[in-house]
């Protein structure tokens, strides 16, 4: 892989399952516990504000006990010694990668650690409850909502990451189900640039077979390994 120097990976909730972080779509995952209409969608936030808050509410506050694992750590590494173009594309919405050192990052479906003002549009970090709605700290209005990305909504920063891939010599997708568009399609659209593709994840995902290559295992092992290669 010497001829490779701009990089664009996409992570998915595989990536923190070993932290600790239930993932959406595996046995015991989120959408097995929760129906995805009533608390991530903006028609499930309307019926029922309360359900919506204090399931993000819970969230917030458990991924704040996590800690990063080696897959967070190795992608920092990365991120600190690769001298090409690299951005790491995350649909999660903790702050593991960040917290690992990481820099590069883009949080396409937003984050748990944001409140969004409906009111001013304002951003905030936060990391407490909003079941009580607590008052916007720009606009004082009481319209804060989880900066998350619901489904119906679109998810956040779309052009930087095509200007990315576009650029990329190397698509790499780590820990997802490829269930999820857009970022599901980042795979063929990859391919249509002619940019060589690699999965990591622990088993074959739906998208596994657009993949020039893939590799099965724990992200705590694939992606360390993947990584001390690549920087040799
Ligand atoms: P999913 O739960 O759909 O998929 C998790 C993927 O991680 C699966 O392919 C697993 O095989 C894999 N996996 C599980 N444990 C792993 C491990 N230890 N190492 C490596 N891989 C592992 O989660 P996402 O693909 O991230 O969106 O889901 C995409 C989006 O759907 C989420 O961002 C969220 C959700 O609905 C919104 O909320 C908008
Ligand atoms: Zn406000």
């Amino acid at each position: 892989m010497t001829d490779i120097r701009n990089i664009v990976i996409l992570t998915g909730a595989g990536v923190s399952a070993e932290s600790g972080i239930d993932t959406f779509r595996d046995a015991g995952g989120l959408w097995e516990q929760h129906k995805v209409e009533d608390v991530a969608t903006p028609e499930g936030f309307a019926r029922d504000p309360d359900l919506v808050l204090r399931f993000y509410d819970m969230r917030r506050e458990a991924i704040q006990a996590k800690q990063p694992n080696a897959a967070h750590e190795a992608l920092a590494r990365l991120d600190r010694e690769w001298d090409g173009e690299l951005l790491i594309v995350t649909q999660n919405v903790d702050d593991l990668h960040e917290r690992a050192g990481a820099k590069r990052t883009l949080h396409m479906h937003g984050t748990h650690l944001n409140a969004w003002c409906t009111a001013c549009d304002a951003r905030t970090r936060w990391t407490g409850p909003l079941i009580d709605r607590p008052e916007c700290p720009k606009c004082g209005a009481r319209s804060l909502r989880p900066d998350v990305v619901w489904f119906g909504e679109m998810p956040y920063e779309m052009d930087r990451i095509y200007a990315a891939l576009r650029q990329a010599d190397l698509f790499v997708s780590i820990g997802t189900s490829g269930a999820v568009y857009p970022a599901a399609g980042f795979v063929r659209d990859a391919r249509e640039l002619r940019i060589r593709t690699l999965e990591l994840n622990l088993e074959p995902s739906q998208g596994s077979r657009w993949f020039h290559e893939s590799r099965h295992g724990p992200a705590t092992q694939v992606v360390p390994q993947w990584v001390e290669e690549l920087l040799g």
